[in-house]
């Protein structure tokens, strides 16, 4: 038996509603001058929609890629204020579906995770489909069956290929932006469970391929410990991608 080939980490940086086309172009300039492994990990930078255009031509001769942090499932039409894949073309190859900001505070459902997941898709571009419980679902013993519900939501309709080419962010709710990070170990417990669902929805040989990341107060600090673990494939970074050592700390830890 062959066994599964390695699957190549991918450290995010979602630098949400902060930086414009002139700081954002520099704070890409400033990470693709880092020392980073780019033969062993994908980077991502996903600026706000209004940053993409010069942020992706100032890393344009650098191995990162670009993310948007949301679109709209429609293609073009009467939606004020939304993005579409299809504008996005030339200019990304990831976007952000479901991170527990939108899903909070600008009520995105699961059924719309699903929607914007299958668009991504159909655009040719790989979604980082954002899962995770809150604290109280953690705290009364729930976290097992909010990640399973929110994970079969997107992937039981999606082909065995299109899963496999799909990144999940495991980011516990409550770990997000308050400096309390998940620890290694409850970290690799969550992913297991993600992974297992994927399985169960696509099969065992597609769910090997599935790259699953960890967010929520990833630091310099913390991530060798939680990149380490077996089965974390990577960081969706928020605060502390927005200092390009910092960052480049992370993407550095997350190599093999
Ligand atoms: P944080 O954000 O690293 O600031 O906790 C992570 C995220 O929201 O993706």
């Amino acid at each position: 038996m062959t066994p599964p080939q390695a699957r190549r980490p991918i450290v995010a940086a979602n630098w949400k509603m902060n930086t414009g086309p002139a700081d954002g172009s520099e704070l890409a300039r400033a990470v693709a001058a880092q020392d980073l492994p780019f033969a062993q990990v994908d980077v991502v930078l996903c600026p706000p929609s209004t940053g993409i255009t010069s942020v992706a031509a100032a890393v344009r001769d650098s191995p990162i890629a670009i993310g948007a942090q949301h679109v709209y499932w429609e293609t073009d039409g009467a939606f004020t204020g939304e993005i579409s894949v299809p504008m996005l073309s030339g200019l990304a190859a990831y976007v952000i579906a479901g991170h527990s900001e939108r899903r909070q505070l600008f009520g995105e459902t699961d059924d719309d995770v699903r929607r914007k997941t299958l668009a991504i898709l159909a655009g040719g571009l790989t979604p980082i489909v954002a899962v995770g419980e809150s604290l109280d679902q953690r705290d009364a013993g729930q976290t097992l069956g909010v990640l399973r519900s929110q994970v079969t939501h997107v992937f039981e309709l999606l082909t065995p290929e299109e899963t496999a080419a799909s990144v999940v962010a495991y980011e516990p709710v409550w770990a997000i932006g308050t400096g309390r990070n998940a620890t290694p170990q409850q970290a690799q417990e969550a992913i297991g469970w993600i992974r297992d669902t994927v399985a169960e929805a696509q099969g065992s040989t597609t769910a090997d391929q599935v790259r699953i990341q960890y967010g929520g107060s990833v630091s310099p600090e913390n991530c060798e410990e939680l990149l380490s673990r077996e089965g974390v494939d990577g960081a969706l970074v928020g605060g502390a991608s927005l200092d390009a050592a910092k960052f480049a700390t992370i993407v550095r830890a997350a190599a093999p």
